[in-house]
């Protein structure tokens, strides 16, 4: 054998071990390494995932009403409210839409607006708006209130809830106080 054939040999070889090494790189990254236990690939599908372990870091959702709300933006709460507006008026005096005006609503009892013909769901609610129910109302309007109108599906940001809230807030005569973080 000629020191080229002997080349050519070594050299197709090289190339055969290099693809084969680059086809593993690419297959592992597309299919993860079976060795690898199950807890390390799982993702957690949805915000049903077990609730984090007491060390584990704080997400937005586990961080309380109160702590969201010292925190919170009322400005940004405003141009969050936008798309209440489609339904709700907030200013002192206007009427209902397709849903009661909002003037006044913490610590407000619930379906309390006189020119508003509530469902029987939320009428059967009972109780005044705390910032928590207010909190988890508007997460998940359905789940919180099973038969209310308001159609609409939530606000799933937790920031974002405290700053609808904490504008709200201050669309009344006193503003009810902040609770204490
Ligand atoms: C598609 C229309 C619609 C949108 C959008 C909407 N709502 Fe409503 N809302 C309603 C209706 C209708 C009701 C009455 C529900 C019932 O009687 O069950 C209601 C009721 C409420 C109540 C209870 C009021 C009371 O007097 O007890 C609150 C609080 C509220 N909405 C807040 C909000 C906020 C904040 C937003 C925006 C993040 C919003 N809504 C978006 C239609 C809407």
């Amino acid at each position: 054998m000629s020191l080229f054939e002997i080349n050519k040999i070594a050299g197709a070889l090289l190339a055969a071990m290099l693809t084969a090494g680059i086809a593993t790189t690419i297959s592992n990254l597309v299919y993860p390494d079976p060795h690898v236990p199950e807890v390390l690939l799982a993702v957690p599908a949805s915000d049903d995932a077990p609730a984090p372990s007491a060390d584990a870091p704080a997400t937005p959702e586990s961080v309380p009403i109160a702590d969201r709300l010292a925190a919170a933006d009322p400005a940004k709460g405003e141009r969050e409210a936008k798309k209440c507006a489609a339904c709700h008026t907030f200013a002192s005096g206007e009427p209902a839409r397709v849903g009661p005006n909002l003037y006044g609503l913490v610590d407000r009892p619930i379906a309390a607006s006189d020119d508003f013909r509530y469902s029987p769901a939320m009428t059967a609610q009972g109780g005044t708006w705390t910032y928590d129910d207010l909190d988890a109302f508007l997460a998940g309007p359905k789940a919180y209130v099973p038969g209310t109108s308001m159609a609409f599906a939530g606000v799933r940001d937790p920031a974002a809830r405290a700053a609808i809230i904490a504008w709200l807030r201050l669309q009344a005569d006193a503003p009810a106080p902040l609770p204490t973080p």
